[in-house]
């Protein structure tokens, strides 16, 4: 006799394959099992058939149904695998918790900001315009010592000018006065000691940073505020120099529309002086209650530097030559914000901080 009976094995293996592969869920592969590979499956009536084969034939008929059988149950358990990580993915998607819609249900917790407030932001901004003029960003120490904040600057002691800068001092006299920095001048004087000591002249550098003063705060002054100071020492500097790195600064960080005026001033390190200012971009020149009503803002100092400063720190003024200029960044900060109360920087009031952040 022939193997009849499986003459249609193949395709029957085929159809089951197929139907195992078209199981979608755990549920439909547990109910559908029985009719696949179960006692009334196609593969177990055809098992029962071959009792009618030669024991030769149905040796090698058993081994093939046992091959088919083998790969629907192969085929099964790995489908079974996959619906039951399909199942565990869904359980899953249905259980995750989304904690913002928690947080919009539930109190909001504002975060703050970081507090590189406006003054830190306006620093950046200026740096980053002289950095493109061609000066390099430079720090000094806050807590001076006499020399620094005064002598070096062609102010000796009990010198009138003096009076012009209300002084916190830290230690009185001997062997000399430490002071919480003025301004940011002193600066000037370490950066050319080391350049003259690291024989690394010419020298272009800005300064920012922190400065005290006795002063009461009101609507253009603070007791602690902060100083942009530039310095170029070079061979063959001028006037012109300083007026058109002045001009060009106060076009590219305020706008085509402020202008900018040097008047007469004087300042003990630098010959000739001037006083830096631009327009009140509160009134835009117009005159108003922040700029006292004359439309003009002092935003700081400049100057050719004093040979008498160059011999404090060892340049020779026959040399070189230079200007210096120091301004306020809380002033600038007003001015571009149009904040009309300087004050407004230290108290916090949230509602104003918010506008920066
Ligand atoms: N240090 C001066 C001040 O705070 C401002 C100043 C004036 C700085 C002239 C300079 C300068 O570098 O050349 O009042």
């Amino acid at each position: 006799m022939s193997d009849e009976p499986l003459a249609h094995l193949d395709t029957h293996v085929e159809e089951l394959l197929a139907a195992v592969e078209a199981l979608n869920s755990l549920e439909e592969l547990i109910a559908s099992e029985p009719s696949l590979v179960g006692k009334r499956s196609v593969l177990s009536s055809l098992q029962k058939s071959l009792g009618s084969l030669s024991p030769e034939e149905r040796r090698d008929a058993g081994a093939r149904l046992q091959e088919a059988r083998r790969r629907v149950d192969e085929a099964l358990r790995v489908r079974r695998v996959a619906l039951e990580q399909a199942a565990r993915d869904a359980e899953l998607a249905a259980d995750y918790l989304d904690l913002g819609d928690v947080v919009a249900g539930g109190v909001e917790v504002p975060l703050g900001v970081g507090h590189p407030g406006i003054v830190a932001l306006t620093q950046y901004a200026l740096e980053e315009v002289f950095v493109g003029m061609g000066f390099r960003v430079e720090d000094g120490p806050e807590v001076e010592s006499d020399w620094y904040n005064f002598e070096a600057l062609n102010i000796p002691p009990a010198h009138p000018a003096r009076g012009m800068w209300d002084t916190f001092y830290l230690e009185l006299g001997e062997p000399e006065s430490v002071v919480l920095r003025t301004h940011t001048s002193p600066t000037q004087i370490h950066l050319m000691e080391r350049a003259v000591a690291e024989n690394s002249l010419p020298l272009h550098a800005v300064m920012p940073g922190r400065c005290y003063r006795r002063d009461t705060p009101d609507a253009r002054h603070l007791a602690s505020f902060h100083q942009i100071e530039g310095i170029v020492v070079d061979r063959g500097i001028t006037f012109a120099d300083l007026a058109g790195t002045i001009d060009t600064f106060t076009r590219a960080y305020f706008g085509p529309d402020i202008d900018s005026r040097l008047r007469p001033g004087y300042f003990p390190f630098t010959e000739p002086s001037a006083e830096f200012e631009i327009t009140c971009t509160l009134c835009r020149g117009e005159g108003c209650r922040t700029c006292s009503q004359t439309g003009w803002i002092e935003l700081g100092g400049c100057g050719m530097i004093d040979p008498a400063v160059f011999d404090a720190v060892g340049i020779d003024a026959g040399e070189w030559s230079g200007f210096a200029f120091g301004f306020g960044i809380d002033r600038c900060a007003q001015m571009r914000h149009e904040i009309a109360d300087m004050r407004a920087l230290i108290e916090n009031d949230v509602r104003f901080l918010r506008q920066f952040s």
